[in-house]
């Protein structure tokens, strides 16, 4: 049987500190844009912490991270994606000097891995800006931020630079677009914010992201450092070409993003989504050149699902659960949550990013939310019996597979939520993604303990024979 994954392939999985860490204001952390969205990203900004955001105790992380990378060695992770919280390390975000507890902390996370072999993967910014950055500069609308980030990737570069060899810059960057408190911080209404505001935000980190990736390479050389965006392929609804025109530009708008980072320039098409929306970018002096001269070594994406396109969508009833936006697919089921699942669309997604930049890819986060029952095995053990889960995760690692047999450049595979954490679109705890059942529900209550489930075992298999059990 031909080997497909590569032997140096990194299996594992990917959390985000805000929606796991929890100790919200433990050892001088400071308050970021979640701890005052108790409904999650799309929902109401709270005057502070409110006692029923779960993200504040997450699954407390915070206090049991030996138990769960434990449990993460267990299944044999070869790396584990996180984020550190801007936060623990620059709690308002525009201070000069960082605050060791926080650093202390990863230097234990990171040291838990290392002992068990297991790369970390680490996201700067996901989701977590600090609140006072938006309350005050009104977050990356603020050219501002640009300095502030330096310093904090600096900082975390400069302490980590042996423990941690990849990085990921802003989670998921073209989200801004959809979600411009959560995703940049940006304070402003989305009802009130231009569209002028908005691409400066835009540019702003993007041009973040490119100094700190020189920063990084000046302190180690070795890093690898990449960016990361929705991937989400786009159908046309018929074969129209009005639709499949349509299709094409909502494609392009996901694509600025990629394609500022692996070829450091903006693209010609973005004068025109410039020009269409009145916005002109002021670009400072040296933009351009920091621009070209530092992009990525790789580039990783999330994938959930594909998404329809129309020239005409108020014919058509609206999708549910796309993040981007989109109509529903006829051909697709969906998931609780209406996520419509698609594996060939990872397949798709893989093969237009290595068609396009032949760069190395990494898939940092895909996995299906579920609600989840806790039942007792047939030793009187508790599990839950998530076929639907391992259903969904084979057939979207065989597409990955048959990418890699194509010739597609993949690093590896992080599945989201590897561990139940509370989601971040609606701040649930009953959507789980994990391999491992957490005992919080979405009322707050609950022991905190840790089960495995039958995926658990089933991911072990897989990373143990490399992909050849799928
Ligand atoms: C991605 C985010 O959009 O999707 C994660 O990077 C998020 O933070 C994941 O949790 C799944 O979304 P949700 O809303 O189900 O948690």
């Amino acid at each position: 049987m031909t080997k497909r994954f590569p032997e140096n392939f990194l299996w594992g999985g990917a959390t985000a500190a805000n929606q796991y860490e929890g100790a919200y204001n433990a050892d001088g952390k400071g308050l970021s844009v979640q701890d005052v969205t108790p409904d999650g990203g799309f929902g109401q900004i709270t005057d502070g912490p409110t006692e029923d955001n779960l993200k504040l105790e997450g699954i407390d992380f915070y206090h049991r991270y030996k138990e769960d990378i434990k449990l993460f060695a267990e299944m044999g992770f070869k790396v584990y994606r996180t984020s550190i919280a801007w936060t623990r390390i620059f709690p308002n975000g525009d201070e000069t000097e960082p605050n060791e507890a926080g650093l202390e902390f990863y230097d234990k996370v990171f040291d838990e891995c290392l002992k068990y072999g297991i790369e970390p993967l680490v996201t700067l910014s996901h989701y977590e800006t600090p609140l006072h950055l938006s309350k005050e500069y009104d977050g990356w609308t603020n050219r501002k931020l640009i300095d502030f980030f330096e310093r904090y990737a600096r900082t975390v570069f400069t302490r980590y630079k042996d423990k941690v060899k990849y990085w990921l810059t802003f989670n998921e960057i073209n989200s801004v677009l959809h979600a411009p408190f959560m995703s940049g911080g940006i304070w402003t209404k989305p009802e009130d914010l231009s569209k002028q505001d908005l691409y400066q935000a835009i540019h702003h980190e993007l041009v973040a992201s490119a100094k700190v990736t020189k920063i990084a390479r000046e302190i180690n050389p070795d890093f690898e450092i990449g960016c990361m965006v929705i991937a989400m392929p786009t159908y046309p609804i018929t074969p129209h070409p009005d639709d499949v025109v349509s299709a094409y530009h909502s494609e392009r708008q996901n694509y600025l993003f990629s394609d500022v980072h692996v070829r450091g320039k903006y693209p010609n098409y973005a004068k025109k989504i410039f020009r269409d929306n009145n916005v002109e970018i002021e670009f400072a002096e040296g933009d351009e050149e920091i621009l070209l001269e530092n992009t990525v070594d790789f580039l990783s994406f999330s994938y959930y699902m594909s998404r329809v396109s129309s020239a005409h969508p108020e014919k058509y009833k609206k999708g549910r659960g796309n993040i981007l936006g989109g109509l529903p697919n006829p051909h697709l089921e969906s998931s609780e949550w209406g996520w419509q699942i698609d594996p060939q669309g990872l397949y798709l997604a893989l093969n237009d990013f290595y068609d396009r930049y032949e760069i190395p890819l990494f898939i940092v986060e895909n996995g299906l939310g579920a609600v989840d029952e806790l039942v007792k095995d047939e030793n009187g053990e508790w599990t839950v019996e998530d076929d639907y889960r391992i259903d969904y995760m084979n057939a979207h690692l065989q597409q990955v597979g048959r990418a890699v047999e194509d010739g597609v450049d993949i690093m590896g595979y992080t599945s989201w939520g590897c561990i139940d954490l509370v989601s971040a679109s609606t701040a649930e705890l009953s959507k789980r993604y994990g391999f491992i059942y957490v005992d919080r529900n979405n009322d707050g209550s609950g022991s905190f303990e840790r089960y495995k489930k039958k995926s658990f075992n089933w991911y072990k298999e897989v990373i143990e024979t490399n992909g050849e059990s799928l």
